[in-house]
């Protein structure tokens, strides 16, 4: 097993690039299900996620050919419909491609995800659009079947924005009969790149980037070439990682206005940010005022960074309230920042100043964090915990590894860069 070990209290200074966006690639390759033409998809970053997705796709019966960040994918027009267990179970974007599936071959089997470390993450919205073009589902030794005799476009306003559910919904509209309109549809910049590369592959799509998409189906859609869009959440790690540290950091590759809620929030932690030749510079204060962060949807601040911005807040000059609601579970980390030295307590009352509902965290910020050994739970909290390991004194050791590996490329080598003291160990 590795582990990160860290020596703290090093400022991060220097350029970091980049890599290209997790969430928009996974989708994009389980859109490639649509076509048997050949699709090469640019920018997308090397990590245990995409190789799932690629064993995903290969098991389906698709051939793959990674050269680095490029991917080729070539098919013969034969299909297999159903996702394995063991792929599902490692990652839930494996669900995605119920609706690609269903669309050409009018059924998809899949095993339901379950829960994960960061709440129960259903996949009734998911389950209910489908429902609504015409499928039917059924549960069957816990995997989920849909079928259909005919798939036709129709009006479906989901409960809720759902991520996964909007991608779903959009790949399987766009090869089936009719008009279907997504109502409260999710506006993530990844849900818009997916709808992008459907668009050059040949899919009829309107209100891109909106709360409606329209999306007339076509008989068929084609190979494309296509680049996706850089990591927001990556992004935002780096903006926090140089604020943390008091840094100086200059951000190559970056799209800032898909970072825009944890930006405002940065200027009102006091910390300095600008924007010259499309390069992104953070310079951190030695104080860090404590601002307040409520999870929200997109264009709002991104459940992905909470628990990084906890980790920033920790160390703030006051209190703040961190108010979570999107995920349930997503306060783990909260007992690993406790060992290090933070003050935080957790509400499950909504203690949140606008009066949402959500579980909130009071974080008293305190002068320094202190290096211990740790845990991660899921992959953000691994990323929270390397920053609070960057500000802190002395060592911090990090275990749970395999989670980081699933959406950080190259990020120790990437800090090291900045001038961070940090490596990874075989830990015995
Ligand atoms: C995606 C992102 C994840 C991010 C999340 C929210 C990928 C691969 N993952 O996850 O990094 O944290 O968006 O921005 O892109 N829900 C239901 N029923 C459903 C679907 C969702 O109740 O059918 C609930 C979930 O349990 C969760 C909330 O809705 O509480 C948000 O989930 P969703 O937007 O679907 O996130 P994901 O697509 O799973």
């Amino acid at each position: 097993m590795d582990k990160i070990v860290i020596n703290g209290g090093k400022r991060l200074c220097g350029n970091v690039k980049i890599s290209g966006s997790k969430n928009a690639a996974l989708p994009i390759l389980i859109a490639t299900l649509l076509t048997d033409d050949k699709c090469v998809i640019d920018n997308v970053p090397e990590l245990e996620d995409i190789n799932t997705v690629i064993k995903l796709l290969k098991h389906l019966g698709k051939k793959i050919k990674k050269e680095k960040n490029t991917i080729i994918i070539t098919g013969n027009g034969k299909l297999q419909t159903d996702a394995p267990f063991n792929l599902v179970s490692k990652m839930r974007a494996s669900v995605l491609v119920a609706g690609p599936l269903l669309a050409r071959f009018k059924k998809a089997e899949i095993p339901l995800p379950g829960g994960c470390a960061i709440g129960l993450r259903p996949i009734n919205i998911h389950l209910d659009g489908l429902v609504k073009l015409g499928a039917k589902h059924f549960v069957s030794r816990g995997n989920v079947k849909i079928i259909a005799k005919k798939l036709k476009g129709t009006q479906i306003v989901l409960d809720f924005p759902s991520v996964g559910a909007t991608e779903n919904l959009l790949m399987a509209a766009t090869v089936i009969d009719g008009k279907t309109i997504i109502k409260n549809a999710a506006m993530e910049p990844e849900i818009t790149d997916l709808v992008n590369f459907l668009v050059k592959m040949g899919a009829d799509i309107k209100g891109i980037g909106s709360k409606i998409l329209e999306i007339k189906g076509v008989k068929k859609l084609g190979g494309c070439e296509y680049k996706t869009i850089p990591d927001r959440i990556e992004t935002g790690t780096f903006i926090i990682a140089s604020s943390i540290t008091s840094g100086d950091v200059k951000i190559l590759g970056a799209f800032p206005e898909h970072n825009e809620s944890l930006i405002e929030k940065i200027k009102l932690a006091g910390i300095k940010i600008s924007m010259t030749n499309k390069v992104l510079r953070i310079k951190g204060s030695k104080k860090i005022k404590p601002v307040d962060v409520e999870t929200q949807v997109y264009p709002g601040f991104a459940t992905d960074l909470q628990p990084l911005w906890m980790a920033l807040m920790s160390i703030a000059s006051g209190e703040s309230i961190i108010t979570e609601t999107i995920f349930e579970n997503r306060f783990q980390t909260v007992a690993e920042f406790i060992k290090m030295g933070a003050n935080i307590k957790i509400n499950s009352a909504p203690a949140c100043r606008s009066g949402v509902k959500g579980d909130s965290a009071i974080v008293k910020g305190v002068k320094n964090l202190t290096g211990t050994k740790v845990v991660a739970s899921d992959l953000r909290a691994a990323a929270a915990l390397i920053l609070a390991g960057l500000s802190a004194k002395g060592r911090t050791e990090i275990i749970g590894l395999e989670y980081l590996d699933r959406g950080y490329e190259n990020i120790v080598k990437k800090l090291k860069k900045l001038g961070a003291d940090i490596k990874r160990v075989i830990d015995n």
